[in-house]
């Protein structure tokens, strides 16, 4: 019911196929990392997980159905994709009330957030002072504002430091506990190796591995070494796990 999709998603600009033929699935309950090198076609497939690039053929889908289809998008999904979108003149609560109001979702919900993501002493600060790291859970808040079910974060790890992606570990880990299904991209993998249960791999727009991280990382000493296995391999597109 709240799974996420990608069904033999493709999706090709002029020059290049940003995502070829792209099956996985990311479950409730569970963090699913969607991992691969820079322009690996990761943040191309969550736009059209989002409703933000059109599939070229395929779809990716939330649920079971496309974001467009959904009745209450904000409501359903809660999205990262990058933190550079807050007015900097207005403060955090300010930015996060016009959202609310954007969505019917109510104001009362705004303090708790902050305070979840340790901004609540900050919320009457303007955000054009705040770091990257504190933009990036700023970020976090507003995306949990409408209690979705589902949240997709592309690279929300980018700009944190140790502490940072230590914090944003138990978040995420405390939301799939709660059932949450989570789908997290990221370029390095050995930042997210201990972070994740189940593995989506893209290399050059192609999936090279999806299951369980265990299963992916079987006989290898690190997600890492699983990786250049996996591209080096002369059978280098074949899948693992349910990629079906
Ligand atoms: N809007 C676009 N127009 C043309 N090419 C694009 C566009 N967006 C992404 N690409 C290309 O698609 C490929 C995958 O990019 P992207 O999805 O951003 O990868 P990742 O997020 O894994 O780094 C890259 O070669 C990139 O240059
Ligand atoms: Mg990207």
């Amino acid at each position: 019911m709240t799974t996420i999709e990608f069904k033999g998603l493709r999706k090709a600009y002029k020059d290049v196929t940003a995502v070829e033929h792209l099956d996985a699935t990311a479950q409730p309950g569970r963090i699913t990392g969607f991992l691969g090198p820079n322009g690996a076609g990761k943040s191309t497939a969550l736009r059209c997980l989002l409703g933000l690039a059109t599939p070229t053929s395929g779809e990716a889908l939330i649920g079971g159905k496309t974001y467009s289809q959904l009745t209450d998008p904000l409501k359903q999904v809660g999205a990262v994709l990058d933190s550079s979108g807050f007015n900097g003149s207005l403060t955090a609560n300010q930015n996060m009330k016009i959202i609310c109001t954007a969505a019917g979702i109510s104001h009362d919900r705004i303090q708790p957030l902050l305070e979840l993501v340790e901004l609540g002493e900050v919320g009457s600060k303007r955000t054009k002072g705040f770091s990257l790291g504190m933009r990036q859970r700023l970020s976090l808040a507003v995306a949990l504002l409408g209690d979705p079910q589902i949240l997709v974060l592309d690279e929300p790890a980018n700009g944190l430091d140790p502490i940072g992606i230590a914090w944003l570990r138990k978040f995420l880990r405390d939301l799939a506990d709660a059932g949450k299904t989570i789908l997290v991209s990221s370029h390095q993998l050995a930042e997210l190796e201990h972070t994740v249960d189940d593995v989506i791999i893209l290399n050059h727009g192609k999936l090279i591995a999806a299951g369980a991280l265990a299963e992916i990382k079987q006989g290898h000493t690190s997600l890492e070494e699983a990786f250049l296995a996996l591209v080096t391999a002369p059978a280098a597109t074949s899948s693992k796990g349910d990629a079906k």
